[in-house]
């Protein structure tokens, strides 16, 4: 085992795009558990846009100088509770670092499904696809048949999205993504119908032309022009499911998009935001969904995954560049 650690601190608060001088490793001595607590080395990382909005002088945002909170799975490698074995695999939200010292409260401790992955716990069966899943089944509550766009269709969230509405009985899909590499992915292998470079032209044509009879549902990952568009798009008793707004993320001074508010009330268009940490309840709903189609092979995991501990930085970086596509996550070195 190291006897060192590592953890990453925030230095500075960026203006607009964060470069890898806003961030800074620290090495320290591995930390001993106290009475009642284990120590876990972890494994897997997720990089996720929303540290971008912690990066921020916000409420509940990062401290500078102080090591970063994440999602992440380790394994137990010296324990002084009875209630987290030696050799325990968990998951836990200290992540951005080597290892954490963590209570039995703090961690979950993770079925194991044959032949499933464990970076699917951070992707596809974590955080990731449960926001997916909310999306279509509880707040849009899509219906066999209904058409659907999904903004940043090539990410996470929006491959989690497009398969799981397959799986669903989904009409046709479309999807937008950042460019023609991760455009023809999701055609060919995540089950898209048409998909469009948001780069290639106004938001509103782009969509028209993939569209051209209009969606019934809209994934909103995006906000900005792609929500203008997808108000534009949408049928009577269309749903907008704001899920996210990466387009903001970095350009907090960017004009709200601009729309047509009459379409909200002629069209019946009911739009609504919702936060995955109020839907925890349905992760085992998720597994029951997931896991025997992840089995099956009908449903796979798109994941960029991103080898050693000391790239976390660029891994997080080149998420918010569009570099990833599916589900980025960051791998133990060896
Ligand atoms: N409501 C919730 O509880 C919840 C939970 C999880 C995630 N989210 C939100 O869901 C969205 C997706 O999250 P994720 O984890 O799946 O990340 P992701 O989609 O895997 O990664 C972010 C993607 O956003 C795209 N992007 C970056 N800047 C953009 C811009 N200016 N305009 C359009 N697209 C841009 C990039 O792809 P391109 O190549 O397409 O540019 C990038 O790959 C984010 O807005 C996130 O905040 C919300």
């Amino acid at each position: 085992m190291d006897q060192t650690a590592l953890t990453v601190h925030q230095t500075a608060r960026p203006l607009g795009f964060p470069t890898a001088g806003h961030f800074a490793f620290v090495e320290a001595p591995l930390p001993e558990p106290a009475a009642g607590c284990a120590l876990v080395e972890n494994l897997y990382w997720s990089v996720d846009p929303y540290h971008r909005e912690m990066m921020d002088d916000v409420p509940g945002g990062f401290a500078l100088g102080a090591p970063l909170e994440g999602r992440a799975i380790g394994r137990v490698v010296a324990s002084r509770t009875p209630r987290l074995a030696e050799g325990e695999i968990v998951f836990h939200r200290r992540g951005w670092r080597t290892h954490a010292v963590v209570t039995p409260e703090e961690v979950r401790l993770l079925p194991r499904f044959d032949g499933v992955p464990l970076t699917a716990f951070l992707g596809i069966l974590g955080g990731t696809g449960l926001t997916a899943y909310v999306a279509l089944t509880r707040i849009a509550r899509l219906a066999a048949g209904e058409d659907l766009f999904v903004s940043a269709a090539g990410g996470g969230v929006g491959t989690a999205a497009g398969r799981f509405a397959r799986l669903l009985g989904a009409g046709r899909l479309v999807g937008s993504t950042g460019s023609a590499a991760k455009a023809g992915h999701l055609v060919r292998e995540v089950g898209y119908d048409a998909v469009f470079d948001y780069h290639e032209g106004p938001a509103a044509e782009l969509l028209r032309d993939a569209a051209p009879g209009g969606v019934d549902v809209f994934v909103d990952n995006v906000g900005g022009p792609q929500l203008a568009a997808g108000v534009g798009a949408l049928r009577e008793f269309g749903r907008i499911v704001r899920v996210g707004t990466i387009s903001q993320y970095n350009h907090p001074d960017a004009p709200p998009p601009r729309f047509d508010h009459a379409d909200i009330v002629e069209k019946s268009i009911r739009m609504e935001g919702f936060l995955v940490s109020n839907y925890r309840d349905l992760q085992e709903e998720l597994y029951d969904f997931a896991v025997p189609h992840l089995q099956s092979g009908r449903l796979a995991s798109d994941e960029t995954v991103v080898d050693g501990f000391e790239h976390i930085v660029d891994a997080f970086l080149d998420m918010l560049s569009g570099r990833n596509t599916g589900k980025i996550i960051v791998r133990r070195g060896s």
